[in-house]
Parts: C-alpha cells; structure tokens; sequence
C-alpha cells in the first residue's frame, strides 16, 4: 500500500505529461483498450475544478435523489480511471471492468487521453471547468497535504510550473483547450465551477437533461442543499477526512474554501500581470471564458 504512495517526489512522464507513481504506465496504456457502455457517464476535469463535487452531484441525479443510500468516503469509491486503489492494487480501470452498469467513471485526463470508446461511441461527458487562479491557488494546498503528490516548492514557484505546464496531470491550458475543441460534440457537456457557485440548482438541471433523467423540482433542491460547501465539508462521507492515508489534514483540508477569488489572496500585483497576459495569449484569444470573481 505505502509503497504506491511512497515516491511522492518521483513523478514520470507519459504522452508528454507527468504522473504521480499513484498512476502507473502500464494503467494509463491499457486504457488503450477499455471497453465503453453505451450508458456510461464520464466526469472530466482538471485537477482542483470541482470533480468530487460534481460527482456527489450526478451520483445524487442518477440515484433520483436519494441521499439516504449507504455510501463510502468519496476518495475511497470515486474510479478515477487512471488511478490505482490503493487497497486492491489495482488501477480502478480494472475495477470498472467488473462493476454493473450504469456506471460513472471520473477522471483527470485530458479529453484526447481517453479510451477510444469514449470518442468513437459518444459517451456522455460532463467536463467540470475552473478559472485558472484558483484552479493553481487549490492545486498549491492540495500538494501540500496530498502524500502522492509531490512537494510544491513555494507558491512563486509552483504558479510558473503550473503556466508552464510543468506540473502533474500536465498543463490545465492544454486540458481546457483540449476539450473546448470538441465542444460542439452531442454529449459533451462543459460545467463552470463558476456556475455552479451561482446556481446549483441549475446545473443540476442542465445536467440532468444530458443524462436524460427527470427529476421533480424538491428533488433539485434536495441534491443542491446536500451538495453545498457546508453540507460536504461537515459530512465525513465526502469531507476527506475519512482517508489520513492520502490526506495529511493537518496542512490543508480538502474542502478547504469553496469559494470564488480565493487567488486574490495569494497572488501579487506582479504575478497576477504576467498570468493575464499569457491567459490572454493562450485561452481568451480561442473564445474560452471563466470568471475570476462573482
Ligand atoms: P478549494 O481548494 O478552492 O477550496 P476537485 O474535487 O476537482 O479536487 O476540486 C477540489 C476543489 O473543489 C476544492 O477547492 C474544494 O473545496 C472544492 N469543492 C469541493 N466540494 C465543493 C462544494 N460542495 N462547493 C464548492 N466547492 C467545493
């Protein structure tokens, strides 16, 4: 077990992008021939952008709002596909192969780094998008208490890593990009965290829609207050505390702020120029948009 979190400060490279050894390469090579369900629901999103939370949410959706179910801590029962499990030793790939349908699936690879079937047999997606200051003010906390992921260095630092890309899961400028020019597919739906902060309910709704599931307007409601920051922080099925093996909670939470603009505090006068004009450059100038404050 501890050995798979063990080389935290020895990441290797795959396609170009650097992994923690809590992914290996021969998971991320057999994703090559996984095999898709027609009712498979995939959950994308670059590191830090709100994927455990839009997975409460769609688990929620395709459970017709039952929150009564009995459930595992979500960092135990999330499949993230190119991740190993830490208790089987398996990747959850493997896992997946074995599990009923429907069944969701996360992940935090780039659109184009998923299995075939995805692609060819239009699975539906719901790809979860963060503005970028935040998405790397997150990602800092996260790898200080992460015991798989390795050392930040100090925050200068880490905010250079992440404009050049140079960080694990790869750059958050190809991921985004990746996935916007395959916007116009049926199926892909793209998710703001952004929206989300403004109105649950409504996402809740959009995102039914693409699962073709009906819900009655409590049942919205219901997921919305069960999924909002203070419901998940306080509840221990879905606030990490339940996995001290992978969380050093001591150093940062998971659910840490929840908010919007957080990054206001953390970057200089300095910094904040030079990322807008290689967010300018590099995603503006393509027609992406995020909002940075509410
Ligand atoms: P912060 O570190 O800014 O607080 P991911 O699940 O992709 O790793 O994203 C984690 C981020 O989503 C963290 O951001 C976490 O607090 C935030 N988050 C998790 N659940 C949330 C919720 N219910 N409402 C708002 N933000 C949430």
């Amino acid at each position: 077990t501890l050995g798979i979190i063990g080389n935290k400060n020895s990441p290797h490279v795959f396609n170009g992008v650097s992994f923690p050894s809590i992914v290996p390469v021969e998971g991320l090579k057999a994703l090559e021939n996984f095999e898709t369900r027609p009712d498979d629901v995939v959950i994308v999103s670059y590191p830090k952008s709100g994927l455990n939370w839009t997975y409460e949410v769609v688990t929620l959706i395709l459970n017709n709002a039952d929150i009564s179910k009995p459930k595992l801590p979500l960092f135990t029962h999330v499949p993230y596909l190119e991740v190993m499990h830490i208790e089987h030793g398996k990747t959850y790939a493997e896992i997946l192969r074995d599990l009923p349908s429907p069944r969701l699936i996360a992940t935090h690879l780039r659109y184009s780094m998923l299995p075939p079937g995805v692609h060819d047999n239009g699975t539906k997606t719901i790809y979860v998008a963060r503005n970028p200051k935040d998405v790397v003010v997150s990602y800092y906390h996260f790898h200080r208490m992460s015991r798989v992921h390795p050392d930040p260095g100090g925050w200068d630092k880490f905010l250079s890593d992440f404009m050049s890309g140079n960080v694990v899961w790869g750059s958050w400028y190809q991921h985004v990009l990746d996935v916007w020019a395959n916007r116009q597919k049926r199926n892909i739906l793209i998710v703001r965290y952004e929206d989300m902060k403004k109105d649950l309910p409504a996402a809740i709704r959009q995102m039914a829609a693409l699962l073709g599931r009906q819900l009655t307007e409590p049942g919205v409601q219901l997921i919305a207050s069960h999924c909002s920051f203070d419901s998940m922080k306080s509840n221990p099925m879905t606030n990490g505390s339940k996995v001290p093996m992978v969380f050093n909670n001591d150093e940062s939470q998971f659910m840490r702020k929840g908010v919007v603009g957080d990054w206001i505090n953390h970057f200089t006068v300095a910094q904040d120029r030079t990322f807008d004009s290689h967010y300018l450059r590099t995603i503006a100038v393509r027609g992406m948009e995020f909002e940075f404050e509410l």
